[in-house]
């Protein structure tokens, strides 16, 4: 005989409900889970009364806050915009040429200059500035049309070729063959020549040739050594740096289709402080005229 008494299980109480003889026993929730379970719905009716949440047919309820991501990024851009109003002020106010000596200008134009570059001018001249054929190098010192800080801020305010800018810089290549100027020896020889005071392989006697046509035809905008004109945005042809090719067969497709290099105009697009800014941040990268 055991001297334990045996643990009687006690029968729950059931619903009375039963499915095949299985039955359901009248088991309460726990007090302190169906408190929590009323709070929860009772927050959640306080939270969409607050905050954005049904969905309407054009726009869901702005709640009473009227608190949505969108109002938080404005009020973070703001916050910027101000920290950055008085330094803008002094950028805009400022003598361009002096921006450089001014050490707080420096810090903003280095780093708003190349965050607007990589925004606005990289897909053309490359995320480093480094350019791409068409779209020159920002990053050496040979400039189309002038490398000094009053130079480049012209440039980006009004773009070149563009259509949009009545004061963009504006010039034009003749088409030597297309339009049926040089006959095609002609621009064989005045190629050699290019080749030739490029410091590349030529052939001697078509370059001699050469130096005739490039002196009746093309000194007027490379200038008689043909080292450009930056006035008229025409390249210096006797360096190894170029926008559209040096070889052969390059330099016979821009002499005989002439090119058009087209870059918009930045004024009114952006701000006068970030164009001088980014001018700012291109100076400071392409040899600093
Ligand atoms: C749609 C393409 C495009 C975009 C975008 C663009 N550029 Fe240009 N940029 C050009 C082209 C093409 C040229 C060369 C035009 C020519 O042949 O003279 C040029 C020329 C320049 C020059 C003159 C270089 C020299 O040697 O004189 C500067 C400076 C310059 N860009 C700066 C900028 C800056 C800064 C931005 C951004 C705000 C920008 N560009 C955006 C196409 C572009
Ligand atoms: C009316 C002025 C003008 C005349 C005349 C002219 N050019 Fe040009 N040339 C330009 C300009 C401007 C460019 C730049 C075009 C651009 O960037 O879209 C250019 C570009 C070039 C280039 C491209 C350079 C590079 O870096 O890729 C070559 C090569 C060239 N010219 C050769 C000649 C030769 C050779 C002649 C004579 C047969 C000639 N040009 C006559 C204005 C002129």
């Amino acid at each position: 005989m055991s001297k334990k008494p045996i643990k009687q299980r006690v029968e729950p109480e059931t619903t009375g409900h039963s499915w095949d003889g299985i039955e359901e026993y009248n088991n309460p929730l726990p007090r302190w889970w169906l408190w929590t379970f009323y709070l929860t719905i009772f927050w959640g009716v306080l939270y969409t009364i607050a905050y954005p949440a049904w969905p309407l047919v054009n726009a869901a309820t702005q709640g009473i806050f009227g608190n949505t991501m969108r109002s938080d990024v404005a009020a973070e851009i703001k916050r910027f915009e101000d920290a950055n109003a008085p330094v803008e002020a002094k950028l805009v106010a400022a003598d361009l040429a002096a921006i450089g000596d001014d050490p707080e200008l420096v810090n903003y134009t280095q780093n708003a200059g190349g965050a607007i570059f990589r925004t606005w001018c990289a897909q053309c001249h490359g995320s480093g500035a480094a350019g791409a054929v068409g779209y020159p190098n920002l990053l050496d010192n040979d400039w189309l049309w002038g490398g000094t800080i009053e130079d480049i801020h012209t440039t980006i305010s009004h773009g070149i070729r563009n259509t949009e800018d009545d004061d963009a810089r504006y010039s034009e290549m003749p088409r030597f063959g297309a339009d049926e100027l040089l006959e095609p020896e002609q621009i064989d020889q005045v190629v050699n020549y290019v080749l030739q005071i490029s410091g590349q392989e030529h052939d001697a006697a078509l370059a001699t040739e050469g130096a005739v046509v490039f002196a009746d035809n093309c000194a007027a905008c490379h200038a008689e050594d043909g080292t450009g004109d930056r006035y008229q945005g025409a390249p210096n042809l006797t360096d190894p740096i170029w926008l559209y090719g040096g070889d052969h067969a390059a330099l016979t497709e821009t002499v005989t289709n002439a090119r058009f290099g087209v870059m918009p105009s930045w004024q009114g697009r952006l701000s006068e402080a970030d164009i001088r800014a980014v001018a700012a941040w291109v100076h400071g990268r392409g040899g600093g005229e």
